[in-house]
């Protein structure tokens, strides 16, 4: 194995010397990754956006009055992204006149800047300190936040990129940082009708297969690699019972791919794999289970008309 010199260069190499193959989705947003994930937000069959916005918009009064204490809290926000669904709340806790400070900590820097930006022009008044950093370093610097109550959300269902196992590590970490009074805010995109599921992970316009091939582009830009995208397609399987989406990238033949900064060549049989994401889709009783193996108690819990999305307020 040669030396790795970043967690991608390591991953990468480990994820295509395994069987079966595999990438992760992480590794999807790049600067046009970040892109192609915005129009998949607009997607008409993208409907877990629009299903937490109508409820952030819905439930925004009750929620700012669970959020909120006399001397001010701090509202921190993993994976913050656009900010769109939060702008909901942040305008209507700044028309409030609420006391509290936003904190929105995303991996892409190009995001956080596009964010600040949008918030001074649209809400001025608001405290913003955007974090730069992957998810479990900043929980550790979170744990330090301790001055004053903390609200920690996570919207868009960002958590269903984990297998279960690792989606209790992470909410036991986020546990840890909490004090009791503390709050966690979070979506679940729940089980539903199975083709509406596989038709908003393989839409028709091919965007989020696009989105799949952009690793591809990515391992043939920073690791010196040849692959031909259109030697893959993208398929997509969904599991009702365990609620489980799958993403992969097929070899449509026999193929060698070269990958020169990893001094790697590998090789693919016809139709052999690279799984490259799981969006879990959860129910009640799941959401339960993970919160009792993380210490977290469901106070609370909103949907939308269509029962399509939830999201759960959680305390320890
Ligand atoms: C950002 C992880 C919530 O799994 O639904 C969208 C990413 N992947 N379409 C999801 C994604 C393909 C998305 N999350």
């Amino acid at each position: 194995m040669p030396n790795f010199i970043n967690a991608f260069e390591e991953d990468v190499y480990k994820g295509l010397t395994a069987y079966p193959k595999k990438l992760s989705s992480k590794y999807f947003y790049d600067e046009k990754g970040d892109k192609i994930f915005q129009q998949i937000m607009n997607m008409p069959e993208y409907y877990l956006t629009n299903a937490e916005y109508s409820i952030i918009e819905a439930h925004k009064k009750i929620l700012a009055e669970k959020f909120s204490n006399s001397i001010g809290f701090d509202l921190i926000e993993l994976g913050a992204g656009d900010g769109k669904k939060t702008k909901v709340l942040l305008k209507h806790l700044d028309k409030g006149n609420y006391k509290f400070s936003y904190l929105p900590i995303d991996i892409s820097k190009y995001v956080l800047k596009e964010l600040q930006e949008s918030l001074k022009e649209e809400l001025p008044n608001v405290d913003v300190q955007p974090q730069e950093g992957m998810y479990f370093e900043v929980l550790k610097r979170l744990s330090e936040y301790k001055h004053r109550k903390k609200v920690i959300m996570v919207l868009g269902s960002n958590i269903g990129n984990l297998m279960h196992d690792k989606a209790i590590e992470f909410l036991q970490n986020i546990q840890k940082s909490m004090n009791p009074g503390d709050l966690l805010f979070m979506g679940f995109d729940q089980k539903k009708h199975p083709q509406q599921i596989i038709n908003a992970y393989s839409d028709a316009a091919g965007i989020t297969e696009a989105f799949n091939k952009n690793l591809l582009t990515r391992i043939n830009r920073e690791l010196d690699g040849n692959f031909n995208l259109d030697q893959f397609l993208h398929w997509e399987t969904y599991d009702p019972e365990t609620g489980t989406a799958k993403s992969f990238l097929v070899a449509k033949e026999a193929l060698e791919v070269s990958i020169n900064k990893l001094q790697l060549d590998v090789k693919f049989n016809a139709w052999e794999t690279i799984h490259t994401e799981i969006s879990q889709k959860y129910d009640d009783h799941t959401v339960n289970w993970l919160a009792s193996q993380s210490n977290l108690k469901v106070i609370d819990q909103y949907t939308d008309q269509d029962n399509l999305f939830k999201n759960y307020l959680f305390s320890i």
